[in-house]
């Protein structure tokens, strides 16, 4: 792929805001070179200096290329906030158009901007002005089942200047659930002559195999499947890592304190939940793990559980 020459393979950690943070990233990238996004980083916060905005930013000691993903509805913040993340050592920057929250919605971010393509024309072009590093878009299927404009929605954003496209093969109306529809994303593959990156319900090599053949897709990226499993892009990638569960388990409980202090113990619970699914002990371990306020503690029910 012109943009990410280095890359042996082409399996990327999706964006997943209160997930991707600092610590887990850091937790994939021990698994293998791959390339990762960052939670969604509100432009216009970073315009008025929040401080949680400007440390979301913050892409040092990470090691491996890194796409930072903005939210907005602002063609001169996001072009602001682009030129941050490019001084930060960001590989590229994504622009976020299909998050269904709500409050992004109402504000005509998100997916709303599935349904303004002039806006996100303007954005796209705005943010492709201001950085030299590749810009591209990560969009749903469309608003609902009776407006799937994805097809037309990526034409635009190629036409803009976006260098690659990730496909989350959902309505907004869908949310998280019902299955995604991977023949949108080979509609799309067949209408843009940009990278296409498939996502939605890709959750092991099978599925990442399957998805590949029926979509013809450059990439895919893995959401949920990546939640307690840090270790999963190197396996669909067939490294077949080699790894102590436990001690896994407990770096990533570690760096969660470095990062946010005392609040890494609250932040870690749900991590710790996801790392015991499918586990026979999974209900008796989050049970005590979500009453426990004490790192040692959590530390001994690791220790013991794992
Ligand atoms: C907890 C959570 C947070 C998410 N945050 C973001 C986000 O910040 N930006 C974004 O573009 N998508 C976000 N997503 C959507 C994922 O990137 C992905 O598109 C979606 O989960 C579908 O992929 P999957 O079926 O592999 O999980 C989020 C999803 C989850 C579950």
């Amino acid at each position: 792929m012109q943009f990410l020459p280095n890359l042996a393979f082409h399996t990327f950690l999706a964006p997943m805001a209160g997930v991707t943070d600092k610590p887990f990233r850091q937790m994939v990238r021990s698994f293998g070179p791959h390339l990762i996004w960052t939670e969604m980083v509100a432009a216009t916060s970073l315009v008025y200096h929040s401080q949680t905005t400007e440390r979301m930013m913050d892409l040092s000691d990470e090691k491996g290329p890194i796409a930072l993903q903005l939210v907005g509805n602002n063609p001169q913040h996001m072009a602001f906030a682009a030129q941050k993340a490019q001084k930060n050592g960001a590989a590229l920057v994504d622009i976020n158009m299909g998050c269904p929250v709500k409050k992004l919605i109402s504000n005509i971010s998100g997916a709303a901007l599935m349904r303004e393509p002039y806006l996100a024309f303007q954005i796209v072009q705005a943010v492709k002005a201001a950085v030299e590093i590749p810009v591209t878009v990560k969009m749903r299927l469309g608003w609902d089942e009776n407006e799937r404009n994805v097809v037309d929605f990526a034409c635009h954003m190629a036409e803009a200047g976006a260098n690659a496209l990730t496909v989350h093969a959902r309505t907004k109306a869908q949310g998280y659930s019902g299955k995604a529809d991977w023949s949108f994303i080979s509609a799309v593959k067949k209408a843009v002559n940009i990278p296409v990156f498939a996502n939605g319900d890709i959750i092991d090599s099978d599925t990442a195999a399957d998805c590949l053949r029926q979509t013809g897709a450059d990439g895919v990226m893995i959401g949920r499947g990546a939640m307690g499993r840090p270790w999963i892009l190197a396996e669909i990638d067939g490294v077949n890592p080699v790894f102590d569960i436990k001690e896994v388990i407990l770096e990533h409980f570690d760096r969660l304190l470095s990062y946010y202090g005392p609040k890494g113990l609250f932040i870690a619970r749900k991590h710790l939940a996801w790392y015991a699914t499918g586990h026979s002990f999974v209900a008796q371990f989050r049970r005590l793990v979500y009453a426990e306020d004490k790192k040692e503690n959590v530390v001994a029910l690791i220790r013991e559980f794992f």
